[in-house]
């Protein structure tokens, strides 16, 4: 079964998160849950679409992810290692370093066993970028279904986005997604007991601008919602 994006099948009736309706995959724990969230709380927290203010560095705020990339734009070899040194040099719990990668670019064969696993969603546009990743953490001890690691997931993304502000430095952008087979994936790549396929990132040269109507919540609602009384 496909898992990402659009496609996700979830247990749970659709969730409405905002003005639009938003993907169940955007949030798997409550969609998992069942739980609904207030209409009229999310839209006073996600009040409009939004640009990143001046004064955060041009490459936060320059950073969006591409529904279009240039099928004619190569990520080459020496962009590739620096994408992958970026990632190599994030902060993880203890040093642990818990990532790992698989890469496919058009035209290798790595390329071609992904192509396969990408929901018709994210084929769209991630076929045309000149980079596809798979990131994967270390869950476990090998077999024991011991944590490698608590953080694991969290130093994960924290290498991914190490390696998306590279891209950004680099002049190239980043699309990561969910909407691939995970399970399809999972035995076409066969990764060692204990790590686990996480995501995937389109990276290459974006075809247009940012997509319209980017949200965020407002500053006040991240520190204030953890402790708000639920509506
Ligand atoms: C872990 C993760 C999974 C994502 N999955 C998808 C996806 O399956 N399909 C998609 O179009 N975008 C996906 N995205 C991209 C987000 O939708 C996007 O980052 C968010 O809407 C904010 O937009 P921006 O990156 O342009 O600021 C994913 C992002 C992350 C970090």
């Amino acid at each position: 079964m496909i898992s990402g994006h659009d496609e996700r099948v979830t247990p749970s009736a659709p969730l409405v998160v905002g003005p639009a309706a938003r993907p169940a995959w955007a949030v798997p724990a409550l969609a998992a849950a069942g739980i609904r969230t207030s209409r009229r709380r999310l839209q006073r927290n996600m009040p409009h679409p939004q640009e990143p203010p001046s004064g955060i560095h041009p490459l936060l705020a320059g950073r969006f992810s591409p529904y279009r990339f240039d099928p004619s734009a190569v990520v080459d070899d020496h962009a590739l290692g620096l994408l992958l040194e970026a990632a190599r040099w994030a902060p993880s719990a203890g040093n642990s370093q818990p990532w790992g990668f698989f890469v496919g670019r058009p035209g290798e064969p790595e390329h071609d066993r992904l192509l396969p696993h990408l929901a018709p969603s994210s084929a769209r546009w991630a076929t045309d970028a000149g980079l596809l990743v798979v990131t994967l953490t270390r869950r476990h001890v090998d077999d024991t279904g011991l944590l490698y690691s608590e953080f694991a997931d969290h130093d994960l993304g924290q290498a991914v986005a190490h390696m998306t502000v590279q891209a950004q430095a680099m002049g190239l952008a980043a699309h990561q997604f969910r909407a691939f087979d995970l399970e399809g994936l999972t035995k076409e790549l066969d990764p060692n007991p204990g790590w686990a396929i996480v995501s995937m990132v389109a990276i290459g040269e974006a075809a247009g601008g940012p997509p319209l109507g980017r949200e965020r919540r407002g500053v006040a609602d991240l520190r204030s919602a953890p402790w708000s009384p639920a509506e």
